[in-house]
């Protein structure tokens, strides 16, 4: 037997790594960023903050300043603190660790967040994905079936979902949640709640079993990664318990009341992007051999149609064309030929729908 396998799990051994496309010099369009940035005042006032920071010192690990800007400005509800992590992927990592007790199942529908099913096997807990229906809709009756049959400990839904971009229904979620009952936690995952404005946490109070997680990064702070999570106290307390004691850095910390006390800004420019995802989504509807799927988030999935019919070729030629978007086509069946494109200025977005053009005619 080799070193590695020795040592390593055979699990890990058979997963690929989080492949991050290197981006320079591209149109970028792959990961859902906000493209504006913070005014030049306000950037220039945040790099006094930065200066006067003592990067000599461990973080204050309660975060209690942070935590409470956090819950004044974004929704939490009276009574409800956030446990943070180093972007929302370290708290479904978080989830992960807490839960898996051996035979832990972890559930969600596919295609959806891919480090849900990546996190729950790092973890050793298997993970059920319960296929959205051909329209890429929530298969309600599935979902009911499989969480009758597996009693999953975690249950994670994106609200909307991605890569689709969809939302499920309110209805679906509350179903759901009163499905999985005492058995388990039901995470309904709003990392593009700017763009939905629709909620979960304000209904905290009603389910003993919800947790409602978040993320500044599609808000525009993606750099400094930061994700929250409510849910009830002892709920909260236990998973407290699994994070890294000093997981948010400090210049993550003041950075983020910084802008957390100019959250007019960040909703401005929310606002501004689901305009663009209206224009751009009427602009790629009228282009031939494209069809568009509906989206409550900041990006727009679309699948190349007759008479191309290859997502590949496309991608490919779109590169050419330095633009980069997500091909997402092997990533599921129901994905086959399809693109995902974040929505950013009219000026990219212009870029993109000339360069898709440009890729149709040629293949
Ligand atoms: C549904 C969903 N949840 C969580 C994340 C991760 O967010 P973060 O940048 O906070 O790790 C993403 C990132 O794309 C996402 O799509």
């Amino acid at each position: 037997m080799s070193l590695i396998e020795n040592i390593i799990r055979p699990e890990i051994r058979a997963l690929s790594a989080y492949h991050v496309p290197d981006s320079a010099g591209f149109v970028k369009l792959d990961a859902m960023e906000n493209p504006y940035t913070l005014p030049s005042d306000l950037r220039n006032e945040l790099a006094k903050r930065l200066a006067e920071v003592e990067m000599n010192r461990y973080p204050v690990p309660s975060y209690t300043a942070l935590k409470a800007a956090i819950c004044a400005n974004l929704g939490v509800p009276n009574g409800f603190d956030v446990v943070l992590g180093n972007g929302s992927d370290e708290l479904i990592a978080m989830l992960s660790t807490a839960c898996a007790k051996p035979g832990a199942k972890v559930l969600a529908p596919t295609p959806s967040f891919v480090m849900y099913a990546m996190s729950a096997r790092l973890a050793g807990m298997e993970f059920v994905g319960v296929p959205l229906q051909a329209d890429l809709t929530l298969d309600l009756p599935a979902m009911l079936d499989a969480i009758r049959q597996h009693r999953p400990a975690i249950t994670y839904l994106a609200y909307p979902n991605n890569p689709t971009g969809n939302l499920f229904g309110a209805d679906q979620v509350l179903a759901i949640i009163d499905a999985v009952g005492d058995s388990g936690v039901v995470v309904v995952d709003e990392a593009y709640q700017p763009f939905a404005q629709t909620s979960f946490m304000s209904r905290l109070p009603e389910f003993g079993n919800l947790i409602v997680m978040r993320t500044v990064s599609k808000l525009g702070l993606a750099g400094i990664r930061l994700g929250y999570m409510s849910a009830s106290v002892a709920l909260l307390a236990e998973f407290d318990k699994v994070r890294p004691p000093y997981n948010i850095n400090v210049l993550t910390q003041v950075a983020a009341e910084f802008v957390l006390q100019h959250t007019p800004i960040l909703d401005a420019q929310a606002a501004t992007l689901r305009e663009q995802r209206e224009n751009l989504r009427l602009a790629l509807t009228a282009v031939p051999g494209v069809h568009v799927f509906p989206s409550a988030a900041n990006f727009l999935l679309l699948r190349v149609q007759a008479p191309t019919k290859n997502g590949d070729a496309i991608f490919a030629n779109l590169l050419e064309h330095k633009v980069l978007v997500k091909n997402v086509g092997k990533m599921h069946i129901l994905l086959e030929n399809c693109l995902r494109v974040t929505v950013s200025t009219p000026q990219e977005n212009a870029l993109f729908i000339d360069a898709l053009k440009a890729a149709l005619l040629s293949s």
